[in-house]
Formats: C-alpha cells, structure tokens, sequence
C-alpha cells in the first residue's frame, strides 16, 4: 500500500512539474470554445506557420491557407497589409467550423514602415522614454497593417561581438536590459491590448540565447545557474513584470538541455515562479531541431518534450500538427496540458479582441493614415541622433556649416544598409538621404577638400541572425583608406555603421573623431548630419564594451577582481596579457559630447562616519554635482555604479545600479541624487537564495564605467 501510495504521489508530482501549469480562461468564450473543439482544432491552435509573404528561417511551407481552412493553423507569421490579413482572416472566420480568428504575428523589432536604429543603438540612448515610443509607433503602423504580435523586445544579454544578433539587443548589461525589455513591452502593448494601435509583445529568446560559445549563432550555452540568473534573466523578468503575454523559446540548449524542451526554464522558473499567464511560441523550427540536438529521437518525441516542457504553440515544425493528436491519444500528453496551452493562446486572441472584432485590424484607410507619417519620421531622426556614440574627438567636429568637407567612403552613399537586419516593413525607397546626400544640403562637398568625413563599416548583412564573424575588424581596405588619407594630410571625422562592437585599436590611432552611427534606420542621413554640425549635440554612451582586440573577448564591466588583480605594471604574476593591457579601447558607457562635463565627489550627507551606514530596509541618498564646463548645451548620463567589497560568492568590480540623463546649460550646474536600498546591494547569494549581505560597499558615479568618482558606505542586517 505505502509504495503504491508513493508512486502516487511521485506521479503527481511529476505531472505538477511537467505539462503546463494551469491558467484560467479570461473570456467566458474561452471555455465555450474548447468545449466545442474537437482534439484536432484545439492541436491546429497550437500551430503557427509562414505565410509565403516574406521568409525569416531555413524553410517555406505552402499550403498555409489549406490548413488554415482545416482548422490545422491558428497563426500566421510574416503576413501583413490590411488588405492581405483580411482575405486570410475571412478563410479562418468564414470557413472553419468554429470561426476561431488568426493570430498574426511578425518581427517588428525596431519599427515596422518606420524605421528606427537597430536595437544595440538605441540601447546606446540611454532614453528609455523615447525607446518606449519607438515601440509605441511601431505598434501603431503594425496594427494599422493588420498585425496583432510581434517577436519582440529581443532581452538576449550579450557579451559576444563575434554573435551577429548582438546587433538585436540592447547590449551587456542587466539593469539597462531590463529597463529597455519593459520600455519596449509597455510601448508595444500599452495599458489595453484590445486597442486598434497596439500589439502583444514576446519576450525572445528564452533563455540565454545572447551567450553562444565561440560567439558562434545557435551554439551550445553553458552557464552556471548563479551567473544565469544574475547576469541573462533579469531583462527577460523585466518584460514579464511589464505585462509582456507570449514568450518564444531560444534555439540554444542551457545546460544540456534544448530551451525547446526545458521543464525547467518554461514551467519551472516562467509558468510556477513568475507566474506567466500567456503563451510560449517556440523560435522558427525550434521544435524539430531538438532531433539535431541529439535530444529528440524523432519528431515525435520532439513533440511531446516539448509540450510537457511547456512549450504551447510550434512555429513552422509541423510536429504538434504531426503528432500531439496521437501523443494525446496515447497519454504521452495528457489532454489537459494541451487544453491549457489552447486556453493561454486563446485569452490573447480574447484580449486583442479578435473575438469581438476579427476584422479589426484590417483598415486600409487607418493603414495609410498611420504609417511613415511626418511626426514618426521626425521622431525616428531625434532618436536615431540619441543613439550616435561620440568615441574620439580631437576637436574637429562639430563641423562649420558652409565648410568644405570631403565625404568618402563605401559607405557614404547607402541608404539599404541603414535599415540594419530585420527590418519589419521598412523599405530602402522610404530613406530620404544618404550621408552624403544629407551633408550635401548643409555645406559644400568637395573630394579635394581638407577636412573628411569618411564613412566606414559593415555591411548590414554581416549582422543579425546567422552572421557571426571570427573577426570584428573592419575590412583591410576601409582601414587602409583611412591611413591613406591621413599620409595625404587630411583631417578626417570617421563615421562607422556597424551593428556590433567593433575593434577599432587601428583605427583610433588614425582618425581625428570616430561617430559610431550604428545602422540609424529610415532617418539615419539627416541624423548623422545633425550630429556632425552640431545640430544634435552627440550624447550616445556604449551599452557595449568595444575591446582592444577578440583576444580580449569576453570582456564587460562587470567582470570579478580574480586573486591575481593586475595591479603592479611590470608584476609577471598577475591576471595580465603579455601583448595587450587589460582595459578595453571603449568601456561600457562611454560617449563624449561636444561639451565637457565636471563631477564633484560623490558624497552621502546626513551621516558622521567615514563610511556611512545602510540599514535593514532604510536607505542612503547619494549625490554629485555635475557641471556643464563646456560652451554649448549638452546631454549627459550620470551612471551609478555599485561594489560590495566581500560576499559569500565573489562580487563584480562594478556593476550598474542606476543612471539619470541630464541636460545642461553652458556654465549650468546640477545635483544629481541616487537613493540605495539593500535591493540594490542584493545578489545570489552562497546558498543562492537573494538578498543583501552585511559589510563594505563603494559606490561609483561618473559618465563611463571607467571614468568615475567614489565613495564608501556599509550595510548591517
Ligand atoms: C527567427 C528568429 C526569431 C524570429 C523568428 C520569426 O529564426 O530566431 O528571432 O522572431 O525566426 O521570424
């Protein structure tokens, strides 16, 4: 009796942790629906296929409308216009049994006709309201065209220049990630998912995605939990908190196990500890590709895994459509896992109002009335110049209108590569002007003139997905123009549009200024012209560090002291390089202005020790005073950084914990304050529960990670 009774509960357990944890139907039509579903429509919910309007992975699918009209798809990716979405949408509504509307989904990551610069430049903003509205407009143009979801904010943290979609995050840090990750999600969803001008968001790719080994895309994550949970989930949490309601699995395996088919990352840590109440769509063929994995016998079993994982709906595998019927049938699924994953996929369509309105996204009128409109363009050119970082200036910028500049380069004529990777619906016809184009209308251009402008780069297909690179240089011959040039006696402003860290060590040495302009979107002409006048005052700080060389690789600002710190110039025995210091070229949070910024010492008042005390939950306000000791008016991000000196695992040097942007007047002054609590000093602690610990602190402030001013406090319990 008592075995059986053991197996009894072990089996309960077992089903409690596998198979989706259960939700609650939001909309009465919900459970009315899957009480009418035969198991063959509620399996075609959970499936989700390519239209043939444009192609985003490794293989196309035709027959997407037959299916549809069987009842084998609920959702459909990368099909848009009003126009096209309402045909679809008519199939679905008018001609299924049960009449349940089409999701349609696609990858609106940086702006949909509108497009603004690649996420890894708008992270360099550091304006977290205007990343909102950048996502705020992109949903308005994607519901104008029929679009309900969208496979973003991508909250992939990244130390890895070689990895292409570094370009697709918001670069190295957590605090900023997950600042951005909500930013994005409010901006997409807003405060009512049932609006004709907002769109559900999905946090991708979960989890881990952003560490791939060798920077090498889709390959193998391995990570402690204690760093995975510190350093890579915070922005994929931050999206959750923010309301985000469809999550897409990542193509990688996190500690052995494909993210596709993991128990742990999609029931145990997003259903049961965040309590997620949407749905997770894997990433395009995830699903299948667990067979290539070695993790999957067969396509099947690839099915199963995956749906007892969690996994609620299979983008473009076919294998819920193949096998979860049978799998059901069989009680390798049970039909209440499925019928919780139906039930989370059909509370969205509930909450965009699909089913009130099936057809309420497919307005032309409101389509041409509300994309690429005067308003989203002039937004688009602000943020665009928000986003440009000023690395080096030897003071030959800002440029005088009416002077005579040279504008060379590959690169100077583009308009494509402005669009950067996934690109929504954003076309090269609708960029007014190319950097060239755009000086020209503000001074004379002369090829035998002095002074230079001189744009460099990659080509926006060297980034994004399937584009990494085992070098992050930029082409010989771009460098060898720009030494050229200079044995001429040139004076030469170097623009780079890029979308990763690059290593500029060369370059650097050669060039008067370096504007890194990443891929600046429709806009990008003008706002690089805005910045090299003077127009926009450059503020853009790295959200990347830029490394000397890959050697130096990985390399972030909140890297641990080691107990060899190199501390002694000429020591042997020190964490040291023989060839290279250990510094980057450009450290996380670097950008210069075109004016120039004093800090005082960080001070914290109202204490009378040397070290002031944080106590329990009270708190600690820390202020510097930042003055603008330059001649013209200027941006500046003031970051906070964070040590805690001992802990019961060691602690990084520095870690961002706050940052406030400032604007200031020539000759203006302003005190900054920070208010420090113990979730700020809170980590991973030995026995990985989370929490502050007593001890020493200092605290750091400046405007880079490596230009900073300090001060002490400690903490008691
Ligand atoms: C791609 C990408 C993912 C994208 C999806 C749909 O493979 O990994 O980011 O959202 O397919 O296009």
């Amino acid at each position: 009796m008592r075995k059986a009774l053991v197996l009894a509960v072990m089996a309960l357990a077992v089903a409690s942790c596998c198979g989706n944890k259960a939700v609650k139907s939001t909309d009465p039509r919900v459970d009315e629906l899957l009480k009418k579903m035969t198991l063959e429509e509620k399996v075609g919910q959970t499936v989700l296929f390519t239209s043939d309007w444009t192609v985003t992975g490794p293989s196309m699918r035709s027959g997407y409308l037959e299916d549809i009209k069987a009842g084998r798809c609920g959702a459909l990716l990368n099909a848009y216009t009003a126009d096209f979405t309402r045909e679809v949408q008519r199939v679905a509504v008018e001609e299924t049994r049960l009449g349940i509307p089409i999701l349609f989904g696609y990858d609106v990551i940086h702006g949909f006709r509108t497009i603004f610069p690649i996420n890894l430049g708008m992270s360099c903003s550091w304006d977290i309201p205007a990343i909102e509205e950048s996502a705020r407009i992109a949903a308005e143009e994607a519901a104008a065209a029929g679009l309900q979801w969208t496979y973003s904010p991508m909250c992939d943290i990244s130390v890895e220049p070689r990895w292409g979609r570094i370009s697709e995050g918001s670069g190295e840090d957590p605090y900023l990630g997950s600042l951005i990750s909500a930013a994005m999600t409010r901006g997409y969803q807003g405060d009512d998912l049932s609006k004709d001008n907002t769109i559900l968001a999905c946090v991708k790719h979960f989890a881990a995605y952003g560490a791939p080994q060798a920077g090498r895309d889709y390959n193998t994550v391995d990570m402690s939990e204690r760093w995975f949970r510190e350093f890579y989930l915070p922005p994929y949490k931050a999206a959750i908190d923010a309301g985000a309601l469809s999550v897409m699995a990542s193509f990688n395996e996190l500690d052995g196990v494909p993210a596709h088919a993991s128990n742990h990352l999609m029931n145990e840590i997003l259903k049961n500890e965040w309590g997620f109440q949407g749905f997770v769509v894997s990433d395009y063929t995830g699903i299948n590709e667990m067979i290539m994995h070695g993790y999957a016998a067969d396509e099947s079993h690839a099915a199963e895994l995956s749906m007892n994982a969690g996994l609620d709906m299979d983008m473009m595998s076919a294998a819920y459509m193949n096998h979860l019927t049978d799998l059901v049938k069989s009680g390798k699924v049970s039909e209440k896992t499925l019928d919780n994953a139906v039930r989370r996929i059909l509370n969205i369509k509930a909450a965009l109002g699909l089913l009130d309105d099936p057809y309420k996204y497919c307005d032309t009128e409101r389509e041409k009335e509300r994309t690429l409109t005067p308003e989203n363009k002039a937004f688009a050119r602000q943020i665009a110049a928000e986003s440009m970082v000023l690395l080096k200036n030897n003071g030959v910028l800002p440029l005088k209108k009416g002077e005579k500049v040279a504008v060379l380069g590959p690169m100077a004529t583009t308009k494509d590569d402005f669009l950067g990777s996934w690109r929504g619906a954003g076309q090269v016809e609708s960029v007014p002007a190319s950097i060239e184009d755009a000086i020209k209308e503000v001074t004379p251009v002369a090829a035998s003139a002095s002074k230079v402008v001189l744009v460099l780069g990659e080509p926006w297909s060297w980034t994004g997905e399937a584009a990494s690179r085992t070098s992050i240089n930029l082409p010989k011959e771009q460098t060898e123009l720009l030494k050229s040039l200079k044995k001429q006696g040139k004076t030469v402003a170097l623009v780079l549009l890029n979308g990763r860290p690059l290593d500029l060590s060369e370059e650097s040495e050669w060039a008067d200024a370096i504007l890194e302009a990443w891929y600046p979107g429709t806009m990008g002409g003008y706002a690089v012209a805005d910045v090299l006048f003077g127009d926009y005052n450059p503020s853009g700080k790295l959200s990347v560090t830029f490394p000397r060389n890959l050697g130096q690789v990985p390399i972030y600002h909140y890297a641990k002291n080691t107990g060899r710190p190199y501390i002694h110039p000429d020591a042997k025995y020190e964490s040291r390089y023989l060839d290279c210091p250990n510094e980057p070229l450009y450290a996380f949070g670097h950008g210069l202005s075109y004016t120039t910024f004093e800090y005082s010492n960080p001070v914290i008042p109202g204490t009378d020790r040397e070290s002031p005390m944080l106590k329990g939950d009270g708190t600690l306000t820390v202020k510097v005073t930042v003055t603008n000791t330059g001649k013209v008016a200027g941006t500046e991000t003031v970051q906070l950084y964070i040590r805690d000196l001992v802990g019961s695992v060691t602690r990084p040097v520095k870690q961002l914990k706050g940052f406030e942007r400032i604007t200031l007047q020539p000759g203006e002054c302003r005190e900054v304050s920070f208010t420090i609590d113990k979730e700020m000093i809170s980590f991973y602690r030995q026995d990985m529960t989370w929490g502050p610990e007593a001890g020493d602190f200092k605290v750091f402030i400046g405007g880079a990670s490596d230009n900073v001013k300090e001060a002490s406090f400690g903490y008691e319990i």
